[in-house]
């Protein structure tokens, strides 16, 4: 049997026979030319992974490559480094101090470009500040910043005296903020008076100011004057970032972590309401991340990178702040939205600064594409020699555009499939050696295990299944912060402890490759972001007009899921446009604007199975106009138990 997924045109896709080779000139000068890294990683996975990591700085080597408690991992046990030691300081003793750094541009204009040395010395300042503050290795630090570059510093000053960080996306709600604090317990947040965003100055300090009424673990925080614009502070909690750099020593020395000492902990949305703490650990994640930045970007002394994604989502961890930076790359970072002030923001900073390698979401692509191939056009695109995507998986007509209009032909594509779970990129075709398929991520990295399963587990060769990753990888996560069993549960329980479950629908073709479907769980990718239809229906039911939600993810042009809120009102509240705005904006105040419902539709009832499941599948043929010519029908309740009916028996 099949999962459910939402149906794509993947199924017509698969017989298509359009392939690309990577360019000539890329094939000879790639990081990856040849086959050889697989056949090692097949020989023995685990040595493979430790050939990895050596190319790191270990201060004490491990002792044991991988110990296995199924699902539990430890990777290098035994073994010391430091990820700010093996992002800065290796770097500057070989010589790369003067190096570039980042290239930052904010949405303003401002510039500011950073050598490895500049990066170091900022780093080491506020890593000394952040002692004096009493913060010490284990101890969590909430990170609630705009894209700048001091964004980067506190992350790695963090991992420099050991602190464990968890960022925050600086899109997220006071509520938001304050649960996260909260479940990791951070006695510091480091934020900043505000950001820009199309324009207009988003003001941090003071929705962060609404958490911390609620947020008894926080004893300080350090604020980021970035926009100049009034904001309160509090007496012996808040501190100018400026002030607390000023007086402290330019070295810090950093701290000798344990393998498996934690690095961080991201948030992400899990199937309940609650969002889900994942942990990694030092050794096995910078060692991820480190080599697949290597032979996925092909990054090479003189390229200049630029990830799109913002630190508060992994991408950002990955492949801005430990990724590149292990690698002593050279990137590109941006503040603001690009549309700002035109639409060809982005093809004017890969201009401008010579980008070689970019990476960006399909809900861009396809969102460039809809304002039109004249943007592009207008700038001279020519550094560019690779592209790629992440987030959810790519139509064919996309990733064309993508190919044609931004890689002119010349740039090969990279689409690589990986989760916060993951660490680092797991699915993806390596750009100077496998052939592209528009619309497949491609086959397994080198020492990643991925297999197609069924609902009881058995492997599929080539149809449609669930994916799930076989054997342990050194960026795993390692758990969910303080819920072991929520771990066990969400990723090992479907098989019985077997397998990982990794949420995500597939297939295969003959030729090995990995179609991706969609999630097959409650969880929506909207605009790419993961967003779960519980924590929407309950920021729905908190609003004092709702008797009960149900929340579907539904097909969008652009963000690839819209979020369509089905909801049942309160006697005497009024159906119509004026209780949607509010219920939308109530969403958007709870969790964040990336979780406002593009739809409310108001219903007398929600489908729900026998057990009580809300049954999403039904509701999302509605939305999609699939199921009724007009969804008003669901208001009526003999229309729904017949169609519930019809659905039961499906
Ligand atoms: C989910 C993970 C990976 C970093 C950003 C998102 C979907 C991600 C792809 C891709 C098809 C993809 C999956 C996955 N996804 N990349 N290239 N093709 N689907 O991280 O928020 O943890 O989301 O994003 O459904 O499970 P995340």
């Amino acid at each position: 049997m099949s999962p459910h997924v939402p149906k794509t045109e993947v199924d017509d896709l698969l017989h298509e026979d359009r392939v690309f080779e990577p360019p000539l000139v890329f094939k000879n000068n790639a990081n990856v030319k040849d086959h050889s890294l697989y056949k090692q990683a097949q020989k023995n996975r685990v040595m493979f992974w430790e050939q990895c990591a050596k190319r790191l700085h270990w201060s004490k080597p491990w002792s044991k490559a991988l110990q296995w408690d199924k699902p539990f991992a430890k990777w290098f046990v035994g073994g010391k480094l430091n990820a700010s030691y093996n992002c800065l300081d290796r770097h500057i003793k070989a010589n790369f101090g003067k190096k570039t750094a980042i290239l930052w541009e904010g949405e303003n204009g401002d510039e500011r470009k950073l050598t490895y040395e500049e990066v170091y010395l900022e780093v080491n300042k506020l890593a000394n500040a952040i002692k004096v503050l009493g913060i010490n290795k284990g101890d969590r630090v909430a990170i609630y910043l705009p894209m700048v570059p001091e964004a980067v510093f506190a992350m790695l000053a963090c991992s420099r005296i050991g602190a464990v960080h968890t960022v925050v996306f600086g899109g997220f709600s006071a509520e938001a903020l304050k649960d996260r604090i909260n479940d990791a317990q951070a006695k510091l947040l480091i934020t900043a008076d505000g950001g820009y965003r199309r324009g207009s100055a988003v003001a941090l300090k003071a929705t962060a100011d609404a958490a911390l009424l609620h947020t008894p673990s926080i004893q300080d925080t350090i604020v980021v004057k970035r926009t100049g614009a009034e904001v309160a502070m509090k007496e012996g909690r808040d501190h100018w970032y400026h002030d607390v750099v000023r007086h402290v020593p330019n070295y810090c020395q950093p701290e000798e972590m344990d393998s498996e000492d934690l690095l961080f902990i991201l948030y992400t949305s899990g199937t309940t309401g609650k969002p889900k703490g994942i942990v990694h650990t030092t050794g096995g994640y910078l060692t991820g991340v480190n080599s697949t930045t290597h032979w996925v970007f092909d990054l090479k002394p003189s390229d200049v990178f630029w990830c799109t994604a913002d630190v508060g989502w992994v991408t950002g961890h990955s492949y801005i702040v430990y990724g590149p930076m292990s690698n002593a790359a050279t990137q590109v970072i941006y503040e603001g939205a690009p549309d700002h002030p035109q639409r060809d923001r982005f093809w004017k900073i890969i201009e401008k600064y010579k980008v070689s390698i970019f990476y960006t979401a399909p809900t861009a692509i396809r969102a460039f594409m809809k304002w039109g191939d004249e943007w592009p056009a207008g700038s001279d695109l020519s550094s560019l020699r690779l592209l790629g995507s992440v987030g959810e998986p790519i139509n064919p007509e996309a990733w064309m555009w993508y190919y044609e209009q931004i890689g002119r032909h010349r740039c090969p594509v990279v689409d690589t499939w990986w989760q916060t779970e993951t660490g680092a990129i797991m699915i993806t075709t390596l750009p100077g050696l496998s052939a592209m398929k528009p619309g497949s991520a491609g086959v397994p990295l080198p020492g990643v295990d991925a297999q197609i399963l069924n609902e009881q587990g058995e492997v599929i060769a080539h149809g449609g299944g669930f994916l799930s990753l076989t054997s342990p990888w050194p960026s795993m996560l390692r758990g969910i912060w303080r819920d072991p069993e929520r771990y066990q549960q969400t990723y090992w329980g479907k098989w019985e402890g077997k397998s990982y479950f990794a949420g995500d629908g597939t297939k295969r073709d003959q030729d090995g490759y990995f179609w991706f479907l969609g999630r097959v769980d409650d969880i929506m990718l909207v605009a790419g972001h993961n967003i779960s239809t519980a924590e929407v229906e309950s920021a729905l039911v908190d609003n004092h007009m709702v008797a009960e939600a149900a929340v579907v993810g539904v097909r969008d042009d652009i963000k690839g899921q819209a979020i369509a809120a089905f909801v049942i009102l309160k006697e005497g509240h009024k159906r119509g446009q004026e209780t949607e705005e509010v219920l939308k904006n109530h969403v958007a105040t709870k969790i964040g604007a990336i979780a406002r419902p593009s739809r409310v539709i108001f219903t007398a009832d929600v489908p729900k199975t026998r057990s009580g499941k809300i049954m999403r599948r039904l509701l999302r043929d509605v939305a999609e106009g699939r199921m009724l010519g007009d969804v008003t029908t669901l208001a009526d309740p003999a229309v729904v138990a017949l169609l519930k009916d019809k659905y039961d028996e499906a």
